[in-house]
């Protein structure tokens, strides 16, 4: 095999596809490897919009992070965040205010590694493995406590992890759980994809367990106990559009962002 790049920690084995390094090759970056590319080719072939959906998941990523930073939100914890590359939660919230923290959570040990060496420069952005079944391990987490102080407002983000958890794993338990971990003033942020429009991939992507889709009063059930910020749970392409971007509806992922009181 040729010389790896030199993000690449050792350990990686390269000749097995990841679900964050597809992601990051769906969204135009450049941590991945021919096995992730050949993947997400064949994904697309079975699923044309999928690009589109990534593109707009990405796209409210990076609007819901600007609002944030936008009322003083200036801690974010990122659960299910794969790979931090482009456009990820800490350079937006950085470009809000250098001084914003980011910690990226991740069940998979391979992202987690790559994340950390891509973070490696990043004083106020760090990677941890965590899994969002076990909220208290990433709510505890050494790392995550070094870097985020509960007792200000935090964002946690969930952005397309949620469908990862059946309905029997009580994932509305689990969001009530982090929201009351944070005070009044912190945000959670979810991204989803709806029923009946197909996965974003078919095939699943290595390692992916069975998904479940959710419609937008699923998961307004999901956030009860916070109020939904308008225009509630809507297509990713339909929160806070900016104008002139042109993105057509997608009715794919619903999206949406609640707050503590
Ligand atoms: C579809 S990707 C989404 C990545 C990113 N949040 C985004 O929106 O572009 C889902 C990520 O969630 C991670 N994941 C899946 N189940 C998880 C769990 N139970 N706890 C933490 N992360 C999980 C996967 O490893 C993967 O990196």
């Amino acid at each position: 095999m040729s010389e790896l790049p030199d993000w690449v920690p050792s350990g990686v084995d390269v000749s097995v596809p990841n679900a964050a390094r597809i992601h990051d090759y769906a969204l135009g970056g450049h941590h991945n490897f021919a096995i992730d590319r050949e993947f997400w080719r064949r994904a697309e072939t079975l699923t044309p919009e999928a690009r589109p959906i990534a593109y707009a998941r990405r796209g409210f990523l990076g609007r819901a992070v600007r609002w944030l930073a936008g009322r003083g939100v200036r801690q974010f914890l990122d659960i299910g965040s794969g790979l931090p590359t482009l456009g990820n939660v800490h350079e937006v919230a950085g470009d809000a205010d250098p001084a914003a923290r980011v910690v990226y959570v991740d069940n998979d040990p391979v992202a987690v590694v790559q994340s950390r060496a891509l973070l490696e420069s990043e004083p106020r952005a760090r990677a941890v493995e965590g899994d969002l079944r076990r909220p208290e391990d990433i709510l505890y987490h050494p790392e995550v406590l070094e870097l985020l102080d509960f007792s200000e407002p935090v964002a946690v983000l969930m952005l397309d992890v949620l469908h990862f958890l059946a309905d029997l794993e009580r994932p509305g338990e689990i969001v009530r759980r982090l929201g009351e971990a944070c005070v009044s003033g912190s945000y959670l942020v979810v991204s989803h994809p709806a029923p009946d429009q197909g996965r974003a991939f078919a095939p699943p992507l290595p390692g992916e367990a069975v998904t479940v889709a959710r419609d937008a009063a699923e998961i307004a059930a999901l956030l009860d106990g916070l109020a939904l910020v308008p225009p509630g749970v809507v297509p990713a392409t339909d929160w806070h559009p900016e104008p002139l971007t042109g993105e057509t509806s997608l009715p794919a992922i619903l999206v949406a962002v609640a707050r503590k009181s």
